[in-house]
């Protein structure tokens, strides 16, 4: 049977358009848009005074993340609840490859583990951190039949996720040579060690010094080499949760030379800062996340790159660890760091909160305009990843994944009333406007006001196509 869904006179707005018309939906795509479409006996969604945008794709989500001693609070069902409260109809999630496993074998695993819960649509970066000539070879099978075009790899964290330069380079050739990116955890894992062992070794173990010991520079300086190794490899390269004006420098310097160089900014960075660390007790906990908060000047940095396109994207590297050790366990918990910073699992919520947030503090703000915010939080990252214009799109043939939005209400943020299992906000307290009302996952109604009408395992795994030859 045919499935129509007419979205009527809402206000259409994408990374480019801005209009009042009405969207018709047959069967999970979006069959036509006109100013007046009759309505006859088929579902109707009044959106006059409403904003209808193009779902939310977001590109850096760690759902039922396994760090080893920890993991993440949020199961591939609530955290993608959570999303699609949030506005965001696909994700990209992680598939961690461990060492002595292929990544096809990650990527399996993943997908049996997600597949019955996920409520949006997703698809996957494969994390690679045991680089030798077989998995090499898996790579060019992994883009072009499984869809998964994005590998991410560390230059942090040695020992645990880190690989060094030459596997980095062996990995950006052979992704490069057959469309796909490497995404970059950009800090210098090995300097940033060391000053951990220093501050430990001086008895300052308190949540600061995680950003103490994560200094920008040494951000800057793994971007650049980056860049640098992604230029000589002939490939496009993506650093993720860009947070340091150095780091941004070296992108800007890059394509300024016409280097493919992509970044990607989050929601912390944008509306935190370092002074979060000076909160009392173990407080700061909540605000360690890697990189770490930085200064007003950074942060000033990052929005001047977000409206000129030095920064093509924001995504939220939702990586949700409780404050308190009830009701998930010890290991889902910041307090596993609370005599030692080193031991505070690194990462911070905020899947429900990327477009009401970029609403509120950069259109409402004026530090970015209205299709500038949809190009950032849906199209770009579409594009990028090789889902446009199957997702990021309002147009004739594209996934009906739309959010109709109220510019003018007013709310405030907070864990009492997100969607996450996580047990706090980044943002309690913090009154916005702009707030989702209604949410179609190819043309279903998954989200009514409060009310959740999603089903798990109805999200679709996305085959992505080439990832960073786009934009
Ligand atoms: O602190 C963070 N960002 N945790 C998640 C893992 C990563 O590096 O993206
Ligand atoms: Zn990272
Ligand atoms: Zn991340």
């Amino acid at each position: 049977m045919v499935r129509e869904v007419l979205i009527k006179g809402g206000r259409i707005v994408t990374a480019v358009d801005d209009y009042v018309a009405d969207i018709l939906v047959r069967d999970g795509r979006i069959e036509a848009i006109a100013r007046d479409i009759p309505a006859e006996s088929i579902e109707v969604h009044e959106a006059t005074g409403l904003m209808v945008l193009p779902g939310g794709v977001d590109v850096h989500t760690h759902m039922e993340f396994d760090l080893g001693n920890a993991q993440t609070c949020d199961t591939y069902e609530t955290g993608t609840r959570s999303a699609a409260f949030g506005g965001t109809t696909t994700i990209i999630d992680f598939a961690l490859q461990r060492q002595g496993q292929t990544p096809k074998q990650a990527l399996d695993q993943r997908l049996a583990l997600a597949a019955p819960q996920v409520c949006v649509d997703f698809g996957f970066h494969i994390i690679l951190t045991d680089v030798n000539p077989g998995v090499l070879a898996e790579l060019p099978d992994l883009i072009n039949h499984d869809g998964v075009s994005s590998f991410k790899m560390f230059m942090a964290y040695p020992g645990v996720l880190m690989v060094d330069d030459a596997n980095i380079f062996r990995s950006m050739r052979t992704v490069g040579n057959h469309g796909g990116m490497i995404n970059l955890h950009a800090e210098n894992g090995g300097v940033i060690q060391v000053l951990i062992e220093e501050a430990l070794a001086q008895g300052n173990t308190s949540p600061k010094y995680h950003a103490l010991t994560r200094p920008s520079i040494m951000e800057g300086e793994a971007s650049h080499r980056a860049i640098r190794l992604a230029e000589l490899a002939e490939i496009p390269v993506y650093l993720v949760h860009l947070s340091a004006e150095e780091a941004l420098a070296a992108v800007v310097e890059a394509r300024d030379r016409g280097i493919p160089a992509f970044a990607e900014t989050c929601p912390h960075y944008l509306f935190l800062t370092i002074e979060e660390y000076d909160r009392p007790g173990f407080e700061a906990a909540k605000y360690v996340m890697t990189p770490p908060l930085r200064s007003h000047k950074c942060q000033h940095a990052l929005w001047r790159g977000l409206k000129f396109d030095d920064l093509q994207i924001v995504s939220t590297d939702h990586c949700p660890f409780c404050f308190n050790e009830a009701p998930y366990g010890l290991n889902k918990s910041k307090q596993l760091g609370r005599d030692n910073f080193e031991q505070i699992p690194n990462g911070a919520p905020g899947v429900e909160l990327r477009i009401p947030l970029l609403f509120d503090g950069g259109v409402n703000a004026g530090r970015i305009s209205l299709n500038r915010f949809v190009q950032l939080t849906s199209t770009a990252p579409a594009k990028m990843f090789g889902l446009f214009p199957q997702k990021g799109a309002i147009a004739v043939g594209s996934d009906a994944d739309l959010v109709l939005f109220d510019p003018n209400k007013t709310h405030v943020l907070s864990a009492s009333t997100h969607h996450s299992n996580v047990d706090y906000s980044l943002y309690e307290g913090r009154e916005v406007t702009g707030k989702v009302e209604k949410v179609f996952l190819r043309g279903q109604l998954i989200v009514d006001g409060d009310q959740w009408l999603g089903q798990p395992g109805m999200g679709q795994f996305l085959k992505r196509s080439a990832s960073g030859r786009v934009m």
